[in-house]
């Protein structure tokens, strides 16, 4: 059932909260500074000694140590092992399969296995199973059927986390920590049992003080619901109609908070117990979007993600049940987790914990890669800003639900047919060392992700077809099209580095955030936003001014109307820097009242055929842009890369499309990663005499990239 897990639960997100400043005190806050990982080399793959017969270790270990690789994560699904009975615990073979791998010198990240308990575990405490969101408990068998709020969960998990920790804290090759694996990757991400009404309810009490406040702030008086005890706050479970929005929106960040409280638990353990390891967890970024990720990854040393791009066109063909999806759409997607996961930790470089190595799936089988993909999609985080890659996994297994899960050897330990060029990438990356895999990503722009968004989007969409990870994902693609560097920001990040700003469908818009935007303009900087800019307070209600609430100085206009549009598509005719041809609407439109604003764009059909569609403000030394209609692709990549031109933004290169160019550096250098995604060969005109790192070569004008190919240049 895990496969359709994970299928179900990444097809609702597809098709589809930042409580973070908040804590609970009772639960530990970590902070003691971490060691180092800036020059070590992660480049490995993810093993599991727990499934393989232990006369085949040493020949694993050994393999793998020709292959180049530099570290293994182990153990993270071996509680049954590890603790077979409640309190009795078994590291013996662990520390023989982390002997034989050090022997080879292959270091070793370990893994907490809180994520899939064993069955003694589920018989004899019954009560840790996490509730569904229709209100049904799940049930053992799985993986990550756990409640994050039930104690008795958390002392067990934390219970074998530090008998880990103590028996592994000086064992020579051990590095580091994965704490759990992927937080709320689940059929149900969020939990809906007593234990997480009971915790809600006391992370209210902390978070409003009052029941009054709490009242308030949540207009409970509406529908009768003013609540007189905390404990009569129910969870928003299946009732007569949909439940209070600020409850909805503090439920998600609550149960974000759980997670990360759950983490950080076995989190302020490790820090204690084994201080010269890192501690990281893995996770995907969006569309995965039921944990504040900067949250969970605040206390931790680096982020890591998990990259599968084939997996990811295997569910865009089912969900589409299209013979071809775009290849374009998976490299655009896939570059926006990078750009996010750089993002997670202010720029840090991040780890790709599972890299896709093969065909994957559960079920069914994703497509096999290309020759050469597996190395381009390694390439590609390096590109956008990783600093170690772990593929997923050393062998297929035999058994289980993941049989269908190719690993680097076959089912009949054959090598897989991307073991050549892993081998190879390892090899490359090897050689570009440290100091390119630990080097920066320079970015003139960036695009603003707001948890606080998207949920309250999902709460209350406006129109059935409005999801704010479609805006973002098309507005990252439609910037990224020119290859300008673009950071993927959390709304209270440090926004001077930024030429632009970019924030589609800033529903929920706090005082703070209304502030920020206004001084980040008033200096000089360009803020472009779109509808939906500013209805709502954090608390989920919509703000009483005219739209856009407190910004419509900094706009310069007033939002007279808005549409959501279900037939009948009017049109916006662009002017001055716009100018180009005629777009039709999507599925919404803001009519603007400018009021100092010059107006980029007019609705020329429909009831507000004439009034403003489009507009740029001048305020303080900077631009405010509001794009109040809905447009497709095409037009909007238009539009944006018109805007980010006019900030002054630069590009580094015109490449043909399908090809990618990023850029890394560190002090006065730079390196230029150039990527084919595309079956064909093409041709890049390189402005400057370059050297190609990964073969040596010089070349002046041109450079040819066959299919899937990657270079690394670097000028002179
Ligand atoms: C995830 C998990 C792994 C494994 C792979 C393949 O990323 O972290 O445990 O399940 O997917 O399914
Ligand atoms: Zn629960």
């Amino acid at each position: 059932m895990v496969s359709v897990s994970r299928r179900a639960f990444l097809n609702r997100s597809m098709a589809a909260l930042g409580a973070a400043a908040f804590r609970y005190p009772v639960w530990a806050q970590t902070n003691t500074s971490a060691p180092s990982v800036s020059a070590r080399l992660l480049l490995g793959v993810d093993y599991y000694p727990d499934q393989t017969s232990e006369a085949r270790w040493e020949e694993d270990a050994q393999m793998m140590a020709e292959t180049g690789f530099t570290n293994v994560r182990i153990a993270e699904f071996a509680w049954a092992l590890m603790e077979p009975a409640e309190g009795k615990f078994d590291f013996a073979w662990l520390r023989r399969a982390v002997q034989t791998l050090h022997k080879h010198d292959i270091s070793v990240i370990l893994g907490t296995p809180s994520a899939a308990p064993p069955p003694w575990l589920a018989a004899r405490y019954p009560e840790i199973v996490e509730v569904n969101a229709q209100g049904e408990p799940l049930h053992p068998g799985g993986r990550r059927f756990t409640c994050p709020t039930n104690q008795t969960y958390r002392r067990l998990s934390l219970s074998i986390a530090t008998a880990m920790a103590h028996a592994f804290a000086e064992v020579p090759g051990v590095i580091g920590w994965q704490i759990d694996n992927e937080l709320t990757l689940s059929p149900s991400p969020r939990c809906y049992c007593n234990f997480c009404q009971a915790g809600f309810q006391a992370w209210l009490h902390s978070k409003y003080g009052s029941l009054d406040n709490l009242n308030r702030n949540w207009g409970t008086v509406f529908w009768s619901q003013t609540y007189t005890e905390f404990t009569q706050i129910p969870v928003p479970l299946p009732s007569g109609g949909d439940p209070n929005p600020g409850l909805a929106l503090d439920y998600d960040r609550y149960q974000s908070y759980a997670n990360v409280s759950f983490l950080e638990e076995q989190l302020g353990m490790l820090r204690k117990a084994c201080p010269r390891h890192f501690v990281t967890t893995n996770n995907v970024g969006p569309p995965v979007d039921y944990i504040d990720l900067r949250d969970l990854y605040k206390n931790l040393d680096f982020a890591a993600l998990d990259n599968y791009p084939g997996f990811f066109e295997m569910l865009l063909h089912e969900q589409a049940k299209a013979t071809d999806v775009s290849w374009d759409f998976i490299n655009t997607t896939v570059a926006l987790e990078h750009d996010f996961a750089r993002g997670i930790k202010g720029g840090k470089p991040f780890m790709i914990m599972e890299e896709q190595s093969g065909k994957a799936g559960q079920r069914t089988f994703s497509p096999q890669p290309e020759k050469g993909q597996v190395r381009l999609w390694t390439f590609q985080a390096v590109a956008h800003g990783a600093m170690g890659v772990n593929y997923f996994r050393w062998d297929t297994a035999t058994f289980g639900t993941e049989e269908y899960w190719h690993g680097i050897l076959n089912h009949d330990r054959s090598w897989s047919p991307a073991y050549d060029e892993i081998k190879q990438t390892v090899k490359e990356l090897k050689a570009l060392g440290s100091e390119v895999l630990h080097s920066q990503y320079p970015a003139e722009t960036a695009l603003v992700f707001d948890y606080d968004c998207d949920w309250a989007l999902q709460i209350q969409p406006g129109h059935y077809a409005l999801r704010y990870m479609d805006q973002i994902t098309s507005w990252y693609g439609s910037i990224t099209a020119s290859h300008t560097g673009i950071d993927v920001v959390a709304p209270g990040a440090d926004w001077t580095p930024y030429k632009v700003v970019f924030a589609p469908l800033a529903y929920v818009l706090s005082e703070a955030q209304g502030e920020r935007i206004r001084s980040f303009v008033q200096k000089g900087g360009m803020f472009v936003s779109n509808f939906r800019l500013g209805v709502k307070t954090e608390t989920s209600q919509i703000v009483r001014t005219p739209l856009p609430g407190p910004l419509h100085d900094v706009m310069g206009v007033t939002v007279a109307d808005y549409v959501p549009i279900y037939s009948g598509r009017p049109a916006v005719r662009f002017s001055s820097v716009l100018s180009g041809p005629d777009a039709e609407v999507g599925i919404w439109m803001d009519v603007l009242q400018p009021s100092g604003a010059e107006v980029l764009g007019t609705y020329t059909s429909g009831a507000h055929a004439g009034q403003a569609a489009i507009t740029m403000n001048s305020f303080g030394k900077g631009k405010a842009v509001y794009i109040g209609a809905d447009l497709n692709a095409e037009n909007l990549a238009r539009v944006l890369r018109t805007l980010a031109a006019q900030a002054g933004v630069t590009q580094p290169l015109e490449v043909p499309s399908g090809v990618e160019v990023t850029v890394r550096a560190a002090g006065n250098k730079q390196w230029m990663f150039l990527l084919n995604h595309t079956p064909a060969l093409q041709t890049v005109n390189i402005r400057r005499p370059s050297t190609d790192l990964l073969t040596g070569e010089a070349h002046n004008e041109t450079i040819d990239l066959s299919a899937y190919a990657v270079r690394v240049l670097q000028a002179g």
